[in-house]
């Protein structure tokens, strides 16, 4: 039996540039698809995955995330007493047991490499998972559950992976598969936002790792790569062809790039139209707007 991955990283210190001026009093994290914090949908599929240490790697600006998962007890009495039950449940989910959750401040925005080995030392000698709530995945089993899952077939270092348009794969850290095995690949390569050119597949890293504490050790000792930046990507691929070997798991769900403006808008549309208590009124608006639009064409 494989130990356990207990553990989790959420790596939340960026600035959120990209939705200005919104992010400049908001952490990013914080921002909603229909009514639940990006942060809450990764915490919701750590917990599915079995993750009961929370870790999260933060940086000024976002005492809000804090806020978020603390009690409130004004608030909760006041729901109590006008018996707002239901509101009470929605709440429960934002609650952590006391000493769940960590937070680690990143002091220097110096990459996804350097942000993960700030918790190193508590991650200890486990294996641990590593979300990037921006990537957020609609799937029927929660992808870090799935990727446990072939974990414990597999061990060594896991990430997910999902094929994107050629011409959007520099954007993303890709795969160089040595095998296939199912959903799973086997890896022989992995480079971080390569030139087009360099690129070895458009099978590309999506935000979800499962990881043996020897990348901490590779991070230690981690010169800066693609942007100038400590990447994760690069202590992975140093593990290829070692004892634990990497793979991908090309994972079942829709995933939505909540990084950029038109992922984070289909992600609410889509999220919206999945909800029993929004789904006839959006639906039936969103009909319509297509409908009009068409017809004025
Ligand atoms: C990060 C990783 C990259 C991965 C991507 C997935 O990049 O470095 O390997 O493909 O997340 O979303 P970022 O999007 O933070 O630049």
């Amino acid at each position: 039996m494989r130990r356990k991955v207990t553990k989790a990283i959420f790596p939340v210190a960026g600035m959120g540039t990209r939705f200005l001026p919104a992010t400049k009093a908001v952490p990013k994290e914080i921002m909603t698809l229909v009514d639940r914090p990006l942060i809450q949908y990764a915490i919701d599929e750590a917990r599915a995955a079995g993750i009961r240490e929370f870790i999260f790697v933060t940086s000024r600006g976002k005492s809000a995330l804090e806020d978020y998962f603390d009690h409130a007890p004004e608030l909760e009495s006041a729901l109590r007493k006008k018996g707002k039950t239901e509101l009470l449940e929605v709440l429960k989910d934002t609650n952590m047991d006391s000493g769940a959750i960590a937070y680690i401040r990143q002091h220097k925005a110096l990459g996804l490499g350097h942000a993960v080995w700030c918790a190193r030392r508590l991650i200890g000698d486990e294996p641990f998972a590593v979300i990037l709530p921006d990537d957020v995945i609609a799937a029927e089993k929660p992808c870090l559950q799935q990727m446990v899952e072939a974990y414990q077939e597999t061990g060594g270092n896991m990430v997910a992976a999902m094929e994107v348009p050629p011409e959007k794969a520099s954007s993303y850290g890709l795969l160089d598969v040595e095998e296939e095995m199912g959903s799973l690949v086997r890896v022989r390569g992995m480079v971080e936002k390569p030139k087009p050119e360099d690129a070895p597949s458009n099978l590309a890293v999506i935000g979800r790792y499962i990881l043996t504490p020897k990348i901490m050790n590779n991070l230690n000792k981690m010169k800066s790569g693609a942007g100038g930046e400590i990447q994760l990507t690069d202590a992975i691929a140093q593990e290829i062809g070692g004892a634990d070997g990497v793979y991908g798991l090309r994972f079942r769900g829709q995933r939505f790039d909540c990084g950029s403006k038109a992922g984070f808008l289909q992600a609410t549309v889509s999220f919206g139209m999945s909800r029993p208590d929004l789904r006839d009124e959006f639906t039936s608006y969103l009909h319509e707007i297509v409908c009009t639009q068409k017809a004025a064409q």
